[in-house]
């Protein structure tokens, strides 16, 4: 059923493990995130950034699409559709097309002015039960053309937008989108740990989950990161299920070019990546 993230969040901050936001591209991606979610009894969270938004058709073709796949699929554990780093006017526009969640973005402009805008969205998206996610310090890389320079949150800032009343704060701690460069930092947790101090039981995000070595997303969740964001991951994993399909010339044997066998080797791909982040996350079984 599609919810808001609150309730999921809450109980993972709670519980110990965070919920998977895996963001979607099309038809394809969210089946293969919506099945592997109701097979392992997870809670899920369905990421879509506003060029992926665009990519399928604006944000009412999504949440229709996804809302229609919830019911025919007959998925029972609970999704969130979540807008990923939305725009003050994208937040408007995916709230106002049915989405269960939102990110509002505002970590480029100044504290005050970031403050202002997260003060009105959540007023608003609060009247209609969508949760919402504030950042603070941008997150570095780039996603679908947005570039964060990658700036480590500060905790007193961290705690000024957790007091507005978010549901859920991403805060910079040296993660960045994309591949993780061979000279990564890794993870700030001393920063973390301040900033999980400064705002209790609020639950704090972890965006760039891809390439996140283990270890350190199970001291992420220690430290009261409850939802932990996926994308080139499983991007990169379609991506080399699609090419050995390809190169082992599968696409020219018999009726190989079916779109439907074409893109089941990816899809497959998708799932087991998801799988394996879910246990990694402890979301497995969390569902009741
Ligand atoms: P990755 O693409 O690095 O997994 O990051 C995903 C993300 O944080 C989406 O907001």
């Amino acid at each position: 059923m599609l919810v808001s993230a609150k309730d999921m969040l809450e109980k993972a901050k709670a519980g110990k493990y965070a919920v998977g936001q895996f963001n979607i591209n099309n038809l394809e991606w969210t089946k293969a995130i919506l099945l592997t979610a109701e097979e392992l009894r997870s809670p899920v969270i369905l990421g879509v950034s506003e060029g992926a938004g665009k990519y399928m058709c604006g944000f009412k073709t999504v949440a229709a699409m996804v809302k229609a796949m919830i019911e025919e699929l007959g998925i029972t554990v609970p999704v969130a559709l979540h807008l990923d780093h939305g725009s003050y006017d994208g937040a408007y526009k995916a709230m106002n097309a049915g989405f269960s969640s939102i990110m509002f973005d505002g970590s480029h402009y100044a504290i005050e002015e970031n403050i202002e805008k997260t003060k009105q969205i959540i007023a608003d998206a609060s009247a209609k039960g969508i949760s919402v996610e504030a950042e603070v310090g941008s997150i570095g890389g780039e996603e679908d053309g947005v570039v964060g320079a990658g700036e480590v949150a500060d905790p007193d800032e961290c705690k000024m937008i957790a007091d507005l009343g978010v549901t859920m704060l991403a805060a910079g701690i040296g993660n960045i989108h994309g591949k993780y460069p061979a000279n990564w930092a890794g993870l700030n947790f001393d920063v973390l740990a301040k900033i999980q101090e400064k705002t209790g039981t609020m639950p704090l995000v972890l965006h760039g989950g891809t390439g996140i070595p283990a270890d350190m997303i199970k001291t992420a969740i220690s430290l009261g990161v409850s939802k932990i964001n996926v994308n080139t991951e499983c991007q990169l994993a379609f991506q080399e299920a699609t090419r050995k399909y390809i190169e082992a010339g599968k696409d020219l044997e018999g009726k190989g070019f079916d779109p439907r066998k074409l893109l089941a080797p990816g899809v497959e791909a998708i799932k087991a990546t998801v799988k394996e982040k879910m246990e990694l996350f402890g979301s497995i079984g969390k569902a009741e």
